[in-house]
């Protein structure tokens, strides 16, 4: 499975841990910055990834910025892109079975780094479960 990691400068180090820990346990990640605590711009970052999910060059994407909100609001802007910013394993679950999201937007500033990545490893290991929601999907993506 190949995952996109995106991040502004509030959460280079979140991201960092959130990265290791998945590469230890095999999962390929194409990073795609900021790696520096220079200030960057999160609607450009959200961009980039959004750009290798609809170009399935990846499985799925994570987002980091403080909070998470601005950088999930520039992703949802993308055609084809469910961005779910999630704060804990429950709504990381239901943004898979429900939403299909494809990206996993998360808050350095808000969660402690062990919780976001339980809420990656759950995201990244829910099937989406398809029937009513997949109506309820198709109509966001018309
Ligand atoms: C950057 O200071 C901060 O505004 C950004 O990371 C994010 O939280 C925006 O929603």
């Amino acid at each position: 499975m190949k995952i996109v990691i995106g991040n502004d400068h509030a959460g280079v180090e979140f991201k960092n841990k959130i990265m290791q820990a998945l590469r230890s346990k095999g999962y390929e990640i194409i990073n795609v910055g900021t790696d520096t605590l220079d200030s960057v711009d999160y609607p450009d970052i959200a961009k980039e990834v959004s750009k290798k999910i609809i170009n399935k060059e990846a499985n799925f994407g994570i987002l980091i910025c403080g909070t998470g909100i601005g950088i999930s609001i520039a992703a949802n802007k993308i055609n084809g892109i469910r961005a779910a910013l999630c704060h804990n394993e429950y709504t990381a679950k239901l943004s898979r079975l429900h939403n299909d999201a494809n990206i996993i937007a998360l808050g350095a500033r808000v969660l402690g780094e062990d919780l976001g990545l339980a809420c990656v490893e759950t995201f990244i290991n829910t099937e989406f479960e398809g029937g009513r929601h997949a109506r309820r999907v198709g109509k966001i993506e018309q």
